[in-house]
Formats: structure tokens, C-alpha cells, sequence
């Protein structure tokens, strides 16, 4: 019997607690809950004894894998897995996993409830414009991307995408316009929605002279990382660019600082991109049957620190 620990400083949905529960117990483990922790001393407690743990964005730090001598297993139940350590996982030979594209509708969704909010003036009362026939530029073409050009194409607007690591055939398939550089992409899409992950390369890429390119009334969405913005850039070019709106569904460091652009920016209290209870379904039966099967097999298909 193995302790599967559920530590999510954002909890899932109850239903979706459940369901993890029903499969790691029918398996013969054990599930303990540390929800809404306030201290990294809790998580870290929980952890030493755990020999597998389930999170979301919590900080899995070399702190806390160094804590544990019983941990196998952690599984970033969701796609972005850069809040965990490798190196440290890695080197305590604790095998890290995600779980792509579980929870990738939910957040294509709300980068779409974000735009329409911006775009209708917050439902002020005031005149808004629509989507449709507008062009979307889509940067990143991996599992959030695809949901979004979908559900862009139904709104009638005009698809672009940028991702040096998909084929333009593979984007073409879908019916959407790959473009050949990233400073094309900024200049031709009035919304451009961000799907890169943070790693070394694209931390503060969205940067002043990319976000120049964009045209008039442009809108960055943003339901990716704050890390990929270059925060301070960001500020400047809104002062500079009083038609330019940036939504996110990540709080910037300086939140105040935007305060001053008000009806331009729009930024959820706690990320809440993944936070449906279908996202928290699909992501949480995924890593409670990877889990199960690293334990029963050693499978280690999602196995990010290889
Ligand atoms: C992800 O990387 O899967 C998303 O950013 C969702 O993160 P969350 O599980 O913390 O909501």
C-alpha cells in the first residue's frame, strides 16, 4: 500500500476529489488530502512520508523533495510543469509526470470569456465590438492552442499561429494560417493569445519591440505564464499605447502599476484557467491512473525528467 498525497494549495473541485480517491483506494493505496495550505512547512511535512504526491501549481522545490526518503512519484496534475524542480526530482530519482491536455478546453475557454469582456467595455453600459472577422493570432500551437483556433473559427474570426516546433502541415490540417516568424505574428493579429511555456528560452520574451508590432486596438491574452512577460516592458509600451489591452489569467508581480490603465487590463484573483470541474476531472483521473500504474507496472509514459 503506497500514500498518495493530494497537495493543491487550489483545491480541486470536491467531485473531482472523489474520483481520485475512488481510483487510488480501489487500487489498494492509501489517499491523504492536504488542501489550502497556508505553509511550506505543511507541504513539506505531508510530503516526507508520501511515496507518490498529486499537485497542481504548487512548489515542488528541491527544499521539498530533499525533505522526503519515501517520495517515487509527482505528478503536476495539468501541462506546465515548471514549478517543479527536475534537477532536484532527478537526482532522488523521483520520476516527475504531467498530464498534457486534460485541462486544455478550460483554458482556451477562459482567454475567450476574457477577450469578450474586454472587448464589451466590462458590460459598462458602453459600445463594444465583436470578435468576428477580427484575426487571432495564436502563439504556440500545442493542446491549449488547437482549442483555441477551434473555438476562434466558430466566432468567425481569421486564424494565425506560430510554433517552430509544430509542422505547418500539422497546423494547416486545421484549417489555420501557420505564419513564419513571431514578429509576424504580432504584427498581424489584433489578439494574440499565449500558449508557450516559461523555460530559459521564452522567460520575458514578450518583450517592448514585439509587442510594438501589434496593430490598433490590439489585446494580449495572456493564460500562460507571467514569467514570459517582460513586465516592465509591458508597463512602458501600455503607456505609450493607449489603445493596447493586456488580460491575464496570472497576477504581474507590480499589479499596482496597472492600476493606472484602467478598462485595459484584466487579471483573475488565482489562476483560473483549469479551474472547471470537468478540467479538474479529466486532469485528476489522469494522475491518479498514472500513479496506479507506475506502482502496479513502473509505467512511465508523461515522464517529463527523463
Ligand atoms: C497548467 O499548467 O496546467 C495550467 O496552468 C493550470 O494550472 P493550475 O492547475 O494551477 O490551475
Amino acid at each position: 500500500m503506497k500514500k498518495v498525497l493530494v497537495a493543491t494549495d487550489k483545491p480541486f473541485a470536491p467531485v473531482a476529489v472523489n474520483k481520485i480517491k475512488e481510483i487510488i483506494e480501489k487500487a489498494g493505496h492509501e489517499l491523504v488530502l492536504l488542501e489550502k495550505y497556508t505553509e511550506k512547512s505543511q507541504l513539506i511535512e505531508a510530503v516526507k512520508v508520501a511515496n507518490a504526491v498529486i499537485i497542481r501549481s504548487d512548489i515542488i522545490s528541491q527544499e521539498v523533495i530533499e525533505a522526503s526518503n519515501t517520495l517515487e512519484i509527482v505528478v503536476r496534475a495539468g501541462a506546465g510543469y515548471d514549478n517543479v524542480d527536475l534537477a532536484a526530482a532527478t537526482n532522488k530519482k523521483v520520476v516527475v509526470m504531467n498530464t498534457p491536455g486534460q485541462n486544455s478546453n478550460a483554458v482556451a475557454e477562459l482567454a475567450f470569456g476574457m477577450m469578450i469582456y474586454n472587448i464589451r467595455k466590462g458590460f459598462n453600459g458602453a459600445s463594444g465590438s465583436e470578435l468576428r472577422e477580427k484575426t487571432i493570432g495564436i502563439h504556440a500551437y500545442g493542446n491549449v492552442g488547437k482549442y483555441v483556433a477551434l473555438i476562434a473559427k466558430g466566432f468567425g474570426m481569421k486564424v494565425l499561429a506560430f510554433d517552430p516546433f509544430v509542422s505547418n502541415e500539422l497546423i494547416q490540417k486545421d484549417g489555420i494560417e501557420p505564419v513564419g516568424s513571431v514578429e509576424e505574428l504580432y504584427k498581424r493579429s489584433q489578439f494574440v493569445s499565449l500558449h508557450i511555456p516559461a523555460n530559459k528560452d521564452t522567460k520575458q520574451s514578450i518583450n517592448y519591440q514585439l509587442l510594438s508590432l501589434m496593430p490598433k486596438n490590439a489585446v494580449l491574452v495572456n493564460t500562460a505564464r507571467k514569467e514570459v512577460i517582460h513586465e516592465a516592458d509591458m508597463i512602458k509600451f501600455m503607456e505609450e499605447r493607449k489603445d493596447f489591452s493586456y488580460l491575464s489569467d496570472i497576477e504581474p508581480d507590480n499589479k499596482s502599476e496597472f492600476e493606472k490603465f484602467a478598462g485595459r487590463y484584466l487579471f483573475t484573483a488565482k489562476k483560473m484557467g483549469a479551474q472547471t470541474e470537468e478540467a479538474n476531472i479529466n486532469a485528476g483521473i489522469a494522475a491518479a491512473n498514472q500513479i496506479v500504474g507506475f506502482f502496479a507496472t513502473g509505467d512511465k509514459t508523461f515522464q517529463v525528467n527523463k
